[in-house]
């Protein structure tokens, strides 16, 4: 491996966007320098919100130029996951909160050709991960409780980026990512990447601003600036 530190991406959620205008969110962002899309499926059970399934995933599939990741907060996801890699999920990631079966849920996506995340809500342990952190492919910590964009950063996510980026270095799996999701913005996204966070997903930093292309830039520039030094050359 070389010493260098891996790069942060960002990746906008479209939660916050204008529903009747996602193809326009997604060329602003893109054009802003956004790496992934970041796709929030909410089901009214798993969290009390409703939002979008796959056909919507794959309309945007013709649209986007980046890769798209895709987060399910539903409580079924096992019955979704085939849906969603052929609608063009690159990435899907599932709650460990609802799967008694996590290693075959993480199997199954893998299977389908898409990375496969695990996600932590807030008050889920990191302990939960210590079986399943050499199988995945990326860990998204919330730092928001699931459902709504616009909520406020819960400060202890920073402690658990680095928690959780120690495990998956325990674990062997030094190079999947730790991606952080909800109330992130320009005032804590550098102390979430020194934490370790290298995929950063903001909606209403993003969305919510007057330019979402030029959050987007913004957003990225403090990201990459706070990226952590490389490590001594070995
Ligand atoms: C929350 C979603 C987030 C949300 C983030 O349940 O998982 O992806 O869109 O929005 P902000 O950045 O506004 O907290
Ligand atoms: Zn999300």
């Amino acid at each position: 491996m070389s010493g260098s530190p891996a790069p942060v991406q960002i990746a906008p959620s479209i939660l916050s966007a204008d529903f009747a205008d996602l193809g326009s969110a997604v060329a602003a962002v893109e054009r802003g320098g956004a790496d992934l899309i970041h796709v929030d499926v909410m089901d009214g059970h798993f969290v009390p919100n409703i939002t979008i399934g796959p056909p919507v995933v794959q309309s945007l599939k013709r649209v986007t130029r980046v890769p798209m990741d895709v987060h399910l907060m539903i409580t079924d996801p096992d019955r979704y996951i085939e849906a969603f890699a052929s609608a063009g999920a690159a990435m899907i990631s599932v709650h460990v909160e609802v799967l008694p079966h996590l290693h075959r849920t993480v199997q199954a996506i893998k299977a389908l050709g898409v990375r496969a995340g695990v996600v932590l809500n807030p008050s889920t342990p990191v302990v939960a991960l210590e079986q399943i952190a050499e199988d995945v492919d990326y860990v998204l910590v919330m730092s928001v409780n699931p459902g709504f964009g616009g909520q406020t950063f819960i400060p202890r996510s920073e402690t658990k980026v680095r928690e959780v980026r120690a495990a998956l270095d325990r674990s062997g799996n030094r190079t999947a990512p730790v991606e952080v999701d909800g109330g992130v913005d320009l005032t804590n996204v550098a102390r979430v990447v020194a934490a370790g966070a290298q995929i950063i997903v903001a909606g209403s930093a993003i969305f919510h601003a007057s330019d979402p292309e030029q959050a987007t830039r913004e957003l990225k520039a403090a990201a990459v600036r706070a990226r952590p030094a490389p490590a001594a050359a070995r």
